[in-house]
């Protein structure tokens, strides 16, 4: 559907629980508050909300976390929304932790996408900033995804001083395993400063001192906000998700329901609406709810390098909103 400023909405992410097994220093610090299992959507509730979007124009869906494959039966769930009538991708973001375990089964599904998160080559730098993760884990679910042909994407968040040194090495995989690697820049959302972060206009410059013949790619990639760079005869490309330096709200396509019910029209806004209580109505009530929530979404995200400004600025933690 169209919202009031004439974008079309045709992308959902859907946050399935807050947990994750990790605790990346931006999203999800050691420490932080965990919602209650009694205030998460049941599957039934996600899956009634999905075919509700579904009738009003989302056709894409990504499952989202925390870390989604810490909620248990979550590949149930996702074989049930693939199988609604108008949905034509269901893709998820994993930190690929336990991915190896599930990757079979992903096949089997015919989930059209995984994107693993990577900040570092380093293993100790790795168990950082990740609190608690093991490199060779989230590597290993790399070839693994890459090898079952599902398109694989790789989520690298930009951090000065903690991985600039390291960024051609990371891109580098691109090539390696012919899939897209996305470099991204810090948003201030909930635990994280984006003053820590690098901009994607001085990470490009610096990969085509690597890569002089990085050329811009047209082609569609995905369903979110990256613009991407290939080499010639190379399959992998490279990937810019600027949220700070490349504002994209203006053709921004998606909204977001967090595991706790909640439909978030934009990802820098504390607004959202309240599914829960549509949820004991009928699936009219349900779905013009949701229609009213898309039609208002903010006309753009108002981050700053000096902050999340605004008196409905974000401030829940990356963990508890699917990032
Ligand atoms: P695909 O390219 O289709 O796989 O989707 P995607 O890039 O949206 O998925 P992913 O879950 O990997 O998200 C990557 C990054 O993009 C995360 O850091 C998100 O927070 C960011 N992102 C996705 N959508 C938005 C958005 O609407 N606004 C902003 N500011 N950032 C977004
Ligand atoms: N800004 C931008 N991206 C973030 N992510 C987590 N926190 C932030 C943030 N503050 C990314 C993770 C993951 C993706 C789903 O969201 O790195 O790859
Ligand atoms: Fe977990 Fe991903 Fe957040 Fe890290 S960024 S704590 S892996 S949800």
């Amino acid at each position: 559907m169209v919202d009031k400023y004439g974008r079309h909405i045709e992308y959902m992410r859907v946050s399935i629980t807050d947990r994750c097994d990790l605790r990346c220093r931006y999203c999800m610090p050691e420490g932080c508050d965990k919602v209650s299992m009694s205030q998460i959507l049941t599957y039934e509730e996600i899956v009634r909300i999905c075919r509700a979007a579904s009738e009003l124009g989302i056709s894409k869906i990504k499952i989202t976390g925390g870390e989604p494959f810490v909620r248990l039966g979550c590949t149930g769930l996702m074989r049930d929304i693939k199988a609604l009538d108008g949905i034509e991708e269901v893709t998820v973001t994993t930190n690929g932790q336990t991915l190896e375990r599930y990757i079979d089964e992903l096949k089997d599904i015919g989930i059209d996408g995984i994107n693993i998160s990577l900040d570092t080559l380093d293993p100790e730098r790795f168990e950082y900033i990740t609190g608690r993760g093991k490199l060779d884990k989230t590597l290993r679910a790399i070839g693994l995804a890459a090898e079952s042909g599902i398109k694989t994407k790789i989520n690298t968040l930009l951090q000065k001083e903690f991985n600039e040194d390291e960024l051609p090495d990371i891109a580098s995989l691109a090539f390696k395993y012919g899939i897209d690697v996305r470099f991204i820049e810090m948003m201030p959302v909930g635990a994280a400063d984006a003053g820590t972060g690098l901009s994607n206009p001085e990470v490009l410059r610096k990969l085509m001192e690597v890569w002089p013949d990085l050329e811009p790619d047209e082609s569609v990639h995905g369903n979110g906000p990256a613009v991407y760079y290939r080499r010639p005869g190379e399959k992998g490309g490279i990937g810019f998700i600027s949220a700070m330096h490349g504002k994209f709200c203006s053709h921004c396509n998606r909204v977001r329901l967090t595991s706790q019910g909640e439909l978030k029209p934009c990802l820098g806004f504390d607004t959202g609406t309240d599914l829960m209580p549509y949820l004991k109505g009928s699936d009219d009530e349900l779905r013009e709810a949701i229609r009213r929530a898309i039609f208002e979404k903010p006309e753009a995200h108002s981050f700053s390098d000096a902050g999340n400004a605004g008196d409905h600025a974000e401030r829940r933690l990356m963990s508890q909103i699917g990032g």
